[in-house]
């Protein structure tokens, strides 16, 4: 048999979990990443790690080349926007991530919102694109209260502003547009919706779609949900799969949005999308919505999801580029996750970076997972941005978060992390928000 040469490219917490999930795998196999700071966890399990540009196309060619890899798994959504599928898949490597023009379904909010519409897929708000402020207001008188403005490219998250949190009156809007036209930028204003969000992700060779549990995040920095917004504090997924507050109607309905997307992109560009199409949900009184697209791996989401995943990540990943997903059975276990970020003091707007962190009180390392960190003199320190994660697994969102919130105390150094994140109180807000709004 073969050995299997896999490049992962990345190097947080979410690159973490895919190389474990590869490493569980019965097949003969090596693991080679490319990444932008020294993560030890990644690190352990690789034969090659090297440090560079993981936005540059042709860095990662010359990579994959000279270690002969067959198989890619593209973790952050940059490179997916600077091609590098493309230009792996054309020196006959499988890629497990879309190709360029596919992943504008991320890369633009206007090209995901006008795809939806075109293909008349559910789920989508009212919305209009500009590039000037000709029409701005009307539109926005026409929203009312409840809008949402977008700036048109990847902003890492900080590009959305919200009517009511970010924008709390139409000249907040019109100031916002008027920066976004001063940047020369493309911008999507749309309808605000209100309900719960979650994340429903499903692997996808072109044409068949294997769905994973559904999984909610937490973007706000702070308990209760106060704060600015982050890449995410942490999540949590249930049992069944499903989350307190969805019923299977709203989870059908997610999945269904997403097979309509994957189909959607193939007839448009006549090849198919082969990745992970990850779709950002709300569930509102008048059904579900679509919030975005991530054509990756949502992190944390990564971490509860591929912790259950049983079948052998080596066999989806050969099927999505073989294009034989409808053969394979794709299976995770019912337990209930949940996964909590330590993110330094600071983080997002000013964290601090170089300060020692210690995880050695950490009691079951499988549940570690390492993120922006960097190693210096043997030292382990805080790189700038989420730096650990840590994962518990139980038959309950509440024996789980118990487990996650031990293990991530004993993380020593100047951190924090969301003491609330999957815990009963939590969650029953979530689910009496829901049934208010039903
Ligand atoms: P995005 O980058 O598109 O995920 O937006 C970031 C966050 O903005 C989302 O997680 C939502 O909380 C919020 N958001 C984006 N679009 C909408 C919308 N149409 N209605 C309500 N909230 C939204
Ligand atoms: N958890 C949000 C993201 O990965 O974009």
């Amino acid at each position: 048999m073969n050995i299997e040469k896999i490049l992962i490219v990345g190097s947080g917490a979410r690159e973490h979990a895919v190389c474990r999930s590869i490493i569980r795998s019965d097949k003969p196999k090596e693991l080679f990443c490319i990444g932008s700071n020294n993560n030890p966890g990644i690190i352990s399990l690789c034969s090659n790690f090297l440090i560079a540009n993981i936005n540059d196309p042709k860095v990662i060619m010359e990579f994959a080349k000279e270690m002969k890899c067959t198989l890619a798994i593209i973790g952050p959504e940059n490179p997916l926007g600077e091609g590098v599928a493309d230009i792996l898949g054309d020196l006959g490597i499988g890629v497990v991530g879309p190709q360029k023009k596919l992943a504008q379904i991320e890369t633009s909010k206007s090209f995901a919102r006008d795809l939806l519409n075109e293909f008349e897929i559910p789920g989508s708000p009212k919305y209009e694109t500009f590039k000037s402020m000709s029409g701005v207001e009307g539109f926005l008188d026409q929203l009312g209260d409840d809008f949402v403005v977008k700036y048109d490219g990847l902003a890492g998250g900080k590009g959305v502003k919200v009517s009511g949190e970010h924008l709390l009156s139409t000249n907040d809007a019109l100031a916002y547009c008027q920066e976004l036209v001063g940047a020369g930028g493309h911008f999507v204003i749309e309808e605000k919706f209100i309900g719960e969000e979650f994340s429903l992700m499903s692997f996808c060779d072109g044409n068949e779609l294997k769905h994973m549990p559904a999984v909610q995040d937490h973007k706000r920095a702070y308990e209760g949900d106060t704060g600015p917004n982050t890449g995410g504090m942490g999540t949590y997924s249930d049992a069944d799969h499903s989350l307190p507050f969805l019923n299977t109607d709203d989870i059908e309905q997610a999945k269904n949005i997403n097979r309509k997307t994957a189909e959607a992109l193939k007839s448009k560009y006549g090849e198919g999308y082969k990745g992970i199409l990850y779709g950002g949900f709300m569930a509102t009184s008048n059904g579900v919505k679509l919030i975005e697209y991530n054509a990756r791996l949502g992190d944390p989401e990564a971490m509860n999801v591929l912790s259950l995943l049983e079948t052998d990540m080596i066999d989806i990943c050969k099927a999505i580029e073989s294009e034989t997903l409808d053969e394979l059975s794709v299976k995770f276990k019912n337990k209930a996750t949940v996964c909590k970020y330590a993110v330094p003091e600071g983080y997002p707007d000013d964290p601090i970076k170089g300060e020692a962190i210690d995880v050695s009180s950490v009691s079951d390392p499988d549940s570690l997972f390492f993120a922006s960190v960097d190693v210096d003199n043997e030292r382990l320190i805080e790189a700038g941005s989420r730096t650990v994660a840590v994962v518990g697994i139980a038959d309950s969102i509440s024996d789980a978060e118990k487990i996650a919130e031990e293990e991530i105390s004993r993380v020593k150094g100047p951190l924090f992390h969301r003491k609330d994140i999957g815990t009963t109180k939590l969650v029953k807000q979530r689910v009496d928000h829901m049934s208010a709004l039903r």
